[in-house]
């Protein structure tokens, strides 16, 4: 039970009545994979009669499900819960918890760093989180509640309870694998995430006809490393993507992300023979297009191997797009190699390229190579690679000036003019004039192109 209102705590006029249902709030860092882990918390939270807060402020419960990836993304985690001082101290018995990555990799240091921590519940390990705000709710002190186990809750999680954010976009995400077996020496997710763990073809399939049911039509497979699915049954990615492009009203299926060392070439026969439902567009993390640095990186791959896997997914599907990210940076890259990185961009044809600077994580293999590239060196790499890449982008964009294209309406565009905003099925954002309504699919004209989205005008709507 809620206590009552205390009079004069300074958020006392928020707290609610008495008998009102008790208010979370969850802030999300970092990838896809969070984005759905934190829709799994929601939902584990309003089995247990939880309603989503306004923010912060009217919220009982605050978690954070954070991101350790790189140092930055870790820092911003400690300095929410610096601000978040104040509203845990306002009143009594409200719970602050950290999940993911860095409840994972920080353990029971947060509570050192952060005393007014209550919970802290590792990625793998969710399902323990409404039991615990259940417990921690009554006390006054920190309950400390710390569980860093490495189950398999987010692939066990009943999907029909899941609350989705998009189900009006005509957008869902489906976790079909859990975990990352490789050892990439720069990367903590081996850590964090622990050991690979697939779940059945059969129960995916499910939980895709169900999301089909309820007007979905789009889905996107997640894993750390999607491509490497392989079900006990012994059904790998393709499996999948051939029998969910069956499923009658999914229109399209993406999935995320992908290790080019097991984008095989039965992998890469499946997404041809399931087009179109499989969206010709593909993120495959190339990090360096050096050989060299890949060898250090381990990749399991090197800059012949992977231009060897785009030939091959272009000589199947000749529209394919293709995303990447780069890291720039890394311990002993020297000029040469990173413009091996520059080159391959051209070579490439990136539709769209996420690049970060290198940044040591404790606990990795490559801490032992030290951070010898000088950090004013990285970032001059880094604003090199983003510059070039905004011209490629820009140059492919033009191309598809004056083509029509169908689309899949996401909302009113976020900069607040009439204009409403759609994805194509290569991924590219598309700005027409609204009102319109999100989650169908509509084929536009293209008009107009920039480096970051397209404009078009409306031709006509399937269904
Ligand atoms: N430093 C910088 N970038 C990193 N990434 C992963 N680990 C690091 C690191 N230590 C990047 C990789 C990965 C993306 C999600 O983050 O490019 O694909
Ligand atoms: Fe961040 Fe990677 Fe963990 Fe996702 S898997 S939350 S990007 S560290």
């Amino acid at each position: 039970m809620k206590s009552p209102p205390r009079r004069g705590a300074p958020e006392a006029s928020r707290e609610p009545a008495v008998g009102a249902a008790p208010r979370y709030h969850i802030e999300t860092w970092g990838c896809q994979m969070n984005v759905h882990d934190s829709e799994k918390l929601a939902s584990g939270l309003e089995r247990d009669g939880y309603v989503r807060a306004e923010g912060v402020a009217d919220a009982d419960v605050v978690l954070l499900n954070t991101c350790a990836i790189r140092e930055k993304a870790e820092e911003k985690v400690f300095s929410a819960l610096g601000r978040l001082r104040g509203w845990k101290d306002a009143v009594p018995g409200r719970v602050l918890g950290v999940c993911g990555c860095v409840a994972q990799q920080s353990g029971p240091a947060i509570f050192r760093r952060a005393p007014h921590v209550d919970l802290v519940v590792g990625p793998r390990a969710a399902s323990s989180i409404p039991g615990a705000v259940r417990s921690a709710r009554g006390s006054g002190a920190p309950a400390r509640f710390l569980d860093l186990e490495q189950r398999t809750d987010s692939l066990s999680f009943p999907f029909d309870e899941i609350r989705r954010e998009g189900l009006g976009s005509g957008k869902a995400f489906v976790t079909i694998i859990e975990g990352c077996n490789h050892r990439c020496t720069y990367c903590v997710v081996p850590r964090t995430r622990g050991a690979e763990i697939c779940r059945p073809m059969t129960d995916v399939l499910a939980e895709v006809r169900s999301l089909a049911g309820s007007g979905i039509v789009e889905v996107e497979f997640l894993g750390q490393t999607v491509n490497a699915y392989r079900d006990a049954e012994g059904h790998p990615l393709g499996d999948l993507l051939r029998s969910a492009a069956e499923v009658p009203g999914i229109a399209r299926l993406r999935f995320t992300t992908s290790h080019p060392a097991q984008m095989t070439d039965r992998l890469m026969d499946a997404m041809r023979d399931a087009r179109p439902t499989v969206c010709p567009y593909l993120h495959l993390p190339v990090q360096s297009g050096s050989s060299t640095v890949l060898r250090t990186m381990r990749r399991g791959y090197d800059r012949e191997g992977y231009l060897a896997k785009i030939d091959g997914l272009r000589r199947r599907i000749p529209v394919m797009s293709f995303g990447t990210d780069v890291i720039v940076g890394f311990p002993t890259e020297t000029e040469a190699d990173f413009q091996e990185t520059d080159r391959l961009l051209d070579e490439v044809g990136f539709d769209v390229v996420y690049s970060f600077a290198y940044s040591e994580r404790a606990g990795t293999r490559a801490v032992e190579l030290g951070d010898t590239v000088e950090t004013r060196v990285k970032f001059a790499r880094l604003a090199r690679v983003q510059e070039h890449q905004i011209a490629i982008q820009e140059r492919r964009n033009r191309e598809w000036i004056g083509r029509t294209v169908p689309i899949l309406i996401e909302g009113p565009s976020q900069r607040g003019d009439s204009q409403w905003t759609g994805r194509t099925a290569e991924n590219r954002i598309v700005h027409f004039p609204g009102p319109d309504r999100a989650g169908r699919i509509l084929d536009v004209r293209v008009t107009d192109a920039t480096a970051l989205s397209l404009r078009g005008e409306r031709i006509g709507s399937h269904a």
